[in-house]
């Protein structure tokens, strides 16, 4: 069978955060995205990756992301082998190793290098010690060491593969999504949730030339090297990047709205010299009223309504917002996060 030259055309490349590839790169993963999406639609079978292992080591729970990688390796002829962290010898930094519980990043990248194609890591929250960027650095740490490729399923700092699934989903309505309004808000929740999503969010959506608004609160500042490379995307794609601190005002006349939780910064080191999370969640119960219902949605341009998921029903949105199939768009981003995947793993593995 002669493959289709995408395969193996980004071989050996990382894929930790959108912003390293150029809008013509992450615009090549979409092309090859949406062939792969009609060829599983029209049941052609797609063997790239026929005799190649992925890794997928899990230091936090998923639905979407492990059976997207799981079934996207299936699909591709692959193999995707789970990794609990407990179930090896933990995956730690140098300066957090215990006798015979842990193992450097450093060896246990070069040892799965030996063994298999790629490996897949998501890392944040309580595993990355709510130190923020401290789950990234675990990420960069397996890449320097590692021979094949890295895949970020999900740091503390980006969620690259969400933010792929989701300009599919926004491009998908909208082919050319220069200058359509994208809300990127803080929605309420009771968990603490990290800061990746809406950053990769911005990031993507400035790489593609939208008007990128972001709302929140006071205190859910995004990290300043993310807002620095969101105006560097504007100055070179085009588009806008504004910052507010009030939800109607944000949603009105959007194409695009994304509101979605995350954890107020302060509260976390570097920027306390403490983990506090009583004081994080205490914070964060200001702004139950932060919650997307219809009455916002009435505000905009008839936008689409986007979530990563899993949502928090009744604190981040309503229920009749996140179900009406006329304007949202949460089955269709989840269900992209399998063929951008794809893509991806048979662009840099194959
Ligand atoms: N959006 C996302 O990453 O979902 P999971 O946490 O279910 O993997």
């Amino acid at each position: 069978m002669e493959f289709p030259r995408y395969v193996g055309s980004m071989r050996g490349r990382h894929f930790l955060n959108t912003n390293d590839f150029t809008r013509d790169e992450i615009e090549e993963v979409l092309r090859v995205a949406r062939d792969l999406r009609e060829k599983y639609r029209s049941r052609v079978p797609t063997p790239y990756l026929s005799g190649k292992t992925l890794f997928m080591l899990f230091y936090n729970r998923s639905l979407r992301t492990r059976n997207s990688f799981e079934a996207g390796m299936f699909q591709l002829a692959g193999h995707a082998h789970f990794l609990s962290p407990q179930d090896v010898y933990t995956p730690t930094l140098p300066e957090d190793m215990i006798p015979y519980q842990t193992e450097s990043i450093a060896d246990v990248a070069r040892v799965l290098s030996r063994y298999g194609d790629g490996i897949a890591i998501r890392i944040y929250g309580d595993a990355a010690k709510w130190h923020i960027g401290r789950g990234h650095r675990v990420i960069q740490e397996f890449a320097k060491w590692s021979s094949v490729p890295v895949l970020n399923m999900e740091d503390d700092l980006y969620h690259p593969f969400q933010a792929l699934a989701d300009i599919m989903a926004i491009s998908d309505v909208a082919p050319n999504p220069s200058g359509k309004k994208f809300v990127v808000s803080y929605a309420y929740s009771g968990g603490l949730k990290p800061l990746a999503v809406p950053q990769s969010c911005v990031l993507i959506g400035t790489m593609f030339g939208m008007d990128v608004v972001l709302a929140h609160p006071k205190g859910f500042e995004l990290e300043e090297g993310v807002m620095r490379a969101c105006r560097e995307n504007v100055a070179r794609y085009g588009g806008s990047f504004t910052v507010v601190n009030d939800l109607r005002t944000a949603f009105e006349g959007a194409d695009f709205v994304y509101p979605k939780a995350w954890s107020p910064r302060a509260f976390f080191p570097p920027y306390n010299n403490r983990v506090d999370k009583e004081g994080a969640v205490e914070y964060q119960n200001r702004f139950k009223d932060w919650i997307c219902n219809q009455d916002l949605m009435d505000l905009t341009n008839r936008a689409k309504y986007m979530h990563c998921g899993p949502a928090d029903r009744g604190q981040e949105v309503t229920d009749d917002v996140i179900d009406n199939m006329s304007y949202s768009l949460y089955f269709e981003q989840a269900e992209n996060r399998l063929h951008v995947q794809k893509a991806v793993m048979s662009m840099v593995m194959g």
